[in-house]
């Protein structure tokens, strides 16, 4: 069975990363890929405890929201549940897995609300975030900041805790520069200022191309595998 593809959108609050997760697994499932479509944090047992802090249903004894670090920490844990209970069976069944946030999210979201200086914090985020399966595309949503808290407030529901506008243009100028951070992944910015289905349409494009890749590849390998055969073969005394 060929690995199947690990892909995740990533973008700040209200760029469109959840409409656009769910929309290309429509797609990809109606042209009869097996999809399995997830988030960050995860629905697992870690990433629910996150889900109480970011809507600030679960804060310190004093009241405060947890440090940066300790939510890093939490995301960390969670995302190596997520590898080992989701990513790498879902990849190894042949799954196109694609994930709403990853990593990404967590260097810049982590990153920039702690205390280090972000170069520092961004190092250490990437440390403890060695385990994390690689994904094979990154497509971040790009979209003014002004326009995705009109989107949020559009949305309704109460603030969470990174909705800051400040925090929120801060963001924006890291996932500018994600490659910068993730210099190992395949980064592709999509313009998500534009309608649904044009947003839709680029990140399409983004990931026939992946597919193209994969399919070179592998038969780049069965080429090489079979050149090492007839090698083999030559190689064998005559009988
Ligand atoms: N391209 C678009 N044009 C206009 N509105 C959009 C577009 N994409 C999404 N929206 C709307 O903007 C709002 C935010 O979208 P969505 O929830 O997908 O963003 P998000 O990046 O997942 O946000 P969050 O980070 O807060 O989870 C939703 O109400 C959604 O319907
Ligand atoms: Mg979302």
């Amino acid at each position: 069975m060929n690995r199947g593809a690990f892909i995740v959108i990533e973008g700040i609050d209200g760029s469109g990363t959840t409409t656009q997760t769910a929309l290309l697994e429509k797609r990809l499932t109606a042209s009869g890929r097996a999809v399995v479509s997830t988030r960050e944090p995860t629905g697992g047992p870690v990433g629910s405890m996150i889900r109480q802090v970011l809507t600030k249903r679960l804060r310190e004894p004093s009241g405060a929201p947890f440090n940066a670090s300790t939510m890093a920490l939490l995301f960390a844990a969670d995302r190596v549940d997520h590898g080992a209970v989701l990513i790498t069976p879902a990849l190894a069944s042949g799954a196109v897995v694609i994930s709403d946030r990853y990593d990404h999210s967590s260097v810049g979201y982590q990153g920039l609300t702690g205390k280090l200086p972000f170069a520092e914090a961004a190092f250490w985020l990437r440390a403890i975030n060695t385990r994390a399966v690689r994904p094979d595309l990154v497509v971040v949503v790009d979209i003014d900041p002004r326009e995705a808290e009109n989107r949020r407030r559009a949305r309704g529901g109460a603030e969470e805790l990174y909705e800051v506008a400040a925090l929120q243009a801060h963001l924006c100028t890291y996932y500018s520069n994600l490659s910068k951070y993730f210099p190992e992944d395949t980064i592709v910015h999509v313009d998500g200022s534009r309608g649904t289905d044009d947003v839709g349409a680029a990140i399409d494009r983004a990931v026939q191309a992946l597919f193209f890749r994969q399919l070179e590849q592998r038969k780049a390998g069965e080429l090489e595998e079979q050149l090492e055969e007839l090698l083999e073969d030559n190689r064998a005394p005559k009988p």
